[in-house]
């Protein structure tokens, strides 16, 4: 399958687009069978220097439906590091999907107040696992840092290599590691940064500062930041942007999208497309991953339920 797919978004029963306006998808979602999107990009600096550091436990932090822990228990699983994940919460004796396909890679779960999860590195459940295994190696929550950020930026420059002749490319932002990374690399012309959160307008500050450490050249390198596309919250449906994927998936049946960060920017700029405010002809979406986070939703309200057990198999 192709890197770069186009996009139809000519959905029935709305209004055409300007013919004008193409979108093209790159497809992370399809890089690294255990950390696919943005996931791999954001740990491989992370888990060289674990090497370096010659570490014997790798512990990193998450919610109980957490891509980045998926991808971290995924990639650990046959490396001989182990994965340690602090959980956000209390653990449900059933435990998630995620959570138990990481406890069958091998990982260890230790659970975390919300209190204590809010203090990082800071908190007492790091203290007790630090002391038990002293030389584990911490990769910050949704694997973070500048470390974090510096793969994005490799990242984006190997897609620049394909990607040529966009006005735009858009990105959905969590901790804002991907979107520094990307600003930093100065790839493309115009950066517009979705962010997945409530109330995240503070957000562009920081990752313009996290750009800027990693390369101080990139200063007047646009970014376009959208504080206002998480339908509600984080994680959180609209029953508009579910009308959106329903119709999206029939015309793009090779197309998936996640439930929590891509499928809203795109919501987000077919919005403003067909209000005629989207300023740019030809844009690339990035597709960072998170198809897993589907399994945190009943099958009847994922538009893309319908996919084969293959696909499936491959979260
Ligand atoms: C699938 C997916 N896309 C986008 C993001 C946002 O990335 P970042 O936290 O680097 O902003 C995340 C979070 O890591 C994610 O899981």
């Amino acid at each position: 399958m192709p890197q770069i797919q186009a996009l139809n978004l000519n959905l029935k029963d709305a209004l055409p687009l300007n013919k004008e306006y193409q979108v093209h998808v790159y497809r992370g979602d399809l890089e690294h069978v255990s950390a696919p999107g943005n996931k791999w990009h954001k740990l491989k600096h992370h888990l060289q220097a674990a090497k370096v550091q010659g570490a014997t436990h790798i512990g990193t932090f998450g919610g109980p439906f957490s891509n980045h822990l998926d991808a971290v228990a995924a990639t650990l699983a046959d490396q001989n590091e182990q994965a340690v994940l602090v959980v956000r919460g209390e653990l449900q004796p059933d435990l998630t999907p995620t959570l138990q396909d990481a406890v069958k890679q091998g990982a260890e779960l230790w659970p975390s107040t919300r209190q204590d999860y809010r203090l990082a590195m800071k908190g007492e459940v790091v203290k007790q696992i630090t002391h038990r295994y002293p030389n584990i190696y911490w990769v910050p929550e949704g694997g973070g840092g500048a470390l974090g950020a510096k793969g994005c930026s490799d990242w984006a420059k190997q897609i620049a290599t394909n990607a040529v002749g966009y006005d735009a490319w858009t990105l959905a932002a969590g901790t804002g590691t991907t979107a520094a990374g990307f600003l930093a690399s100065q790839s493309c012309q115009n950066l517009h940064v979705f962010s997945a959160l409530k109330g995240a307008q503070q957000q562009a500050s920081e990752i313009v500062e996290m750009a800027k450490m990693l390369n101080p050249a990139c200063q007047n390198q646009p970014m376009v930041f959208h504080s206002d596309c998480h339908q509600g919250g984080y994680a959180k449906h609209s029953p508009e942007l579910i009308s959106f994927l329903h119709k999206f998936a029939q015309l793009n049946p090779d197309v998936t999208l996640d439930p929590v960060y891509t499928c809203k920017s795109l919501y987000a700029i077919y919005q403003a497309m067909l209000a005629g405010r989207w300023p740019h002809q030809k844009t690339l979406l990035i597709h960072t991953g998170g198809m897993q986070g589907w399994r945190g939703y009943a099958d009847e309200s994922n538009p893309f339920s319908n996919m084969s057990t293959d696909d499936k198999m491959s979260f």
